[in-house]
């Protein structure tokens, strides 16, 4: 594992300037990584041209599907190369499905869950028909335990969420954890928010962060920034 624990969100469609801010970040970073937006918009060659700036690339896809297809798809990721340093599904695709995805993997590269978006509030999650999860908390610290026990790495999660997981889980289940604001930084579509440091002190393995690095006007100057506070901290 890298040692700066940033990953980058490169979410833009703009491949040039996904590869720039690779190129720009990577003495910054630990982490870059590439989900939808990049990947239907530029496919393999495109996130093989954000790999080989060097840096370990998390390739968000964030599989959800019957666990046949989820493994098949599993699979064919696990022949692109650079092979990703991270992949992912949705906890909510159930125990066959993520067992299913381990099997296919079968550990050559971290496979994570994500558990509940850390866009959704409690009433967002209630109106998604989760009634039986009245608590956010509880139904994510419950979709960790699933995804430990088929056999993933990790799960990706909010910062509010560490806690629990750690308690439940122990310190060697990784935790990916976005919704990483740096002080008086906007929230934007994010809820369960926290800052670098509050989410490095209660565990996070990897911190996502992506607005607040390239949003900013200087993107190396604010992943820098980023990484000396926690530092400090
Ligand atoms: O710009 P911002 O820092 O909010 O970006 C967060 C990144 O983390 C986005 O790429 C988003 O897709 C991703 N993410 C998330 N919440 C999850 C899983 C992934 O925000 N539960």
């Amino acid at each position: 594992m890298p040692a700066n624990p940033i990953c980058v969100a490169l979410d833009t469609p703009d491949l040039a300037k996904a590869v720039a801010l690779a190129r720009a970040l990577k003495p910054h970073v630990g982490w870059a990584k590439v989900g939808m937006e990049f990947f239907y918009a530029h496919g393999v060659a495109g996130y093989a041209r954000v790999a080989d700036t060097g840096l370990p690339v998390f390739l968000d896809l964030k599989l959800h599907d019957i666990p046949n297809t989820v493994a098949s798809a599993m699979t064919a990721l696990m022949r692109i190369e650079p092979r990703p340093a991270i992949v992912n599904l949705h906890a909510t695709g159930g125990l066959d499905m993520m067992k299913a995805a381990a099997d296919a993997v079968a550990g050559r590269s971290k496979l994570i869950a994500v558990t509940i978006l850390t866009s959704l509030s409690d009433d967002d999650i209630w109106q998604a028909g989760f009634e039986t999860a009245k608590n956010t908390e509880a139904h994510v610290r419950s979709l960790a335990s699933l995804a430990k026990r088929a056999g993933l790495d990790g799960v990706v999660c909010s910062p509010h969420d560490l806690v629990g997981i750690r308690h439940d889980l122990g310190r060697d289940f990784l935790t990916v954890v976005p919704g990483i604001r740096p002080v008086d930084s906007a929230t934007q579509d994010q809820k369960r928010v926290a800052t670098p440091a509050a989410a490095r002190a209660a565990g996070a393995d990897i911190l996502v962060i992506g607005r607040a690095i390239t949003g900013a006007a200087d993107p190396a100057q604010a992943a820098q920034a980023i990484g000396a506070g926690l530092d400090a901290g």
